[in-house]
């Protein structure tokens, strides 16, 4: 369970990036955190791993974010960084992917049956031995999805984590999100994947909560997102978006075009 109780954040002096934020998100919920740029998505992911100062109270899983509990915290709860330049730190992606799970106290040989297991089920094997300063942006991005993955946390934060992928890539983050039980938050500008992903929905503006409900309401809610400088998922927006869903499903390497259950990503499990 994670809960914000009047969490606020400033970067500068009296300039509030979040402002007296309150929800909770029970076990096993999977939340689309949406806003426009500036709205306070990725401040609010780094507050909760306390890797920013806040004022107000987090918690998760009744421990409060703050000092002694980092650790504990941070073992707990996995974030895809917006930025993949940031995510990876050992020279290749399997040293990357290693370093987490030796450290977590998994023997090698258990360890490398968990990274194979991972760059399977998102289908990136070659990427394997890749050195991660020679990768695209993308494959960066399906890198970054497999060492938080790997580590199978009860809860875990995406921040953009189709921005850069290629449509099949795409489906298959989108699959494998919807096949983990984990507690999940995902902020992101693709509201199709949102819909795809998520039951419900927050929503961000200047850093304070506009709407918080029903995945299936806030995203149909027209007026709402363009007031918030955003537009209806493509899916919802008429005939655009039906024959942009078409296209992807075109270039899919899945038969059937379509998202969450059935899906051939299987579960990811320890
Ligand atoms: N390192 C920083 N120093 C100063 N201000 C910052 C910093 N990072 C973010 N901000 C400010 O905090 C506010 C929230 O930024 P944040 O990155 O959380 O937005 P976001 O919703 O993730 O946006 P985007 O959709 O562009 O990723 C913005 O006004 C931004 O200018
Ligand atoms: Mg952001």
């Amino acid at each position: 369970m994670i809960r914000f109780e009047q969490v606020s954040c400033e970067y500068e002096k009296g300039k509030k990036a979040l402002d007296a934020l309150n929800f909770e998100i029970t076990e096993g919920e999977s939340v689309g955190l949406i806003g426009a740029n500036g709205a306070g998505k990725s401040t609010l992911m780094k507050a909760l791993l306390g890797l920013l100062p806040h004022t107000g109270k987090i918690t998760v899983d009744g421990l409060m974010v703050s000092g002694t509990n980092l650790k504990e915290i941070r073992k707990k709860t996995g974030l895809v960084l917006q930025n993949s330049d940031n995510q990876m730190f050992m020279p290749t992606v399997y040293e990357d992917m290693m370093f987490g799970l030796l450290n977590y106290g998994m023997s090698r040989e258990e360890a490398d049956k968990r990274v194979d297991e991972v760059l399977g089920q998102l289908g990136i094997k070659e990427l394997k031995n890749q050195y991660n300063h020679k990768m695209s942006g993308g494959e960066k991005r399906m890198a970054a999805i497999a060492v938080v993955l790997a580590m199978n946390p009860e809860t875990i934060l995406m921040d953009e984590p189709t921005s850069a992928l290629d449509p099949c890539n795409r489906r298959i983050v989108i699959r494998t999100i919807c096949s983990l039980t984990q507690t999940r938050l995902i902020a992101s500008h693709d509201l199709d994947l949102i819909l795809d992903t998520c039951s419900r929905v927050i929503l961000l503006s200047g850093g304070k909560i506009a709407a918080d409900g029903p995945a299936q309401e806030i995203l149909r809610d027209r007026e709402l997102l363009e007031a918030n400088r955003m537009e209806l998922p493509l899916c919802l927006s008429g005939g655009y978006g039906t024959a942009h869903m078409n296209g992807l499903r075109g270039h899919s390497q899945f038969e059937d075009g379509t998202a969450g259950a059935g899906s051939e990503v299987s579960p990811i499990s320890p």
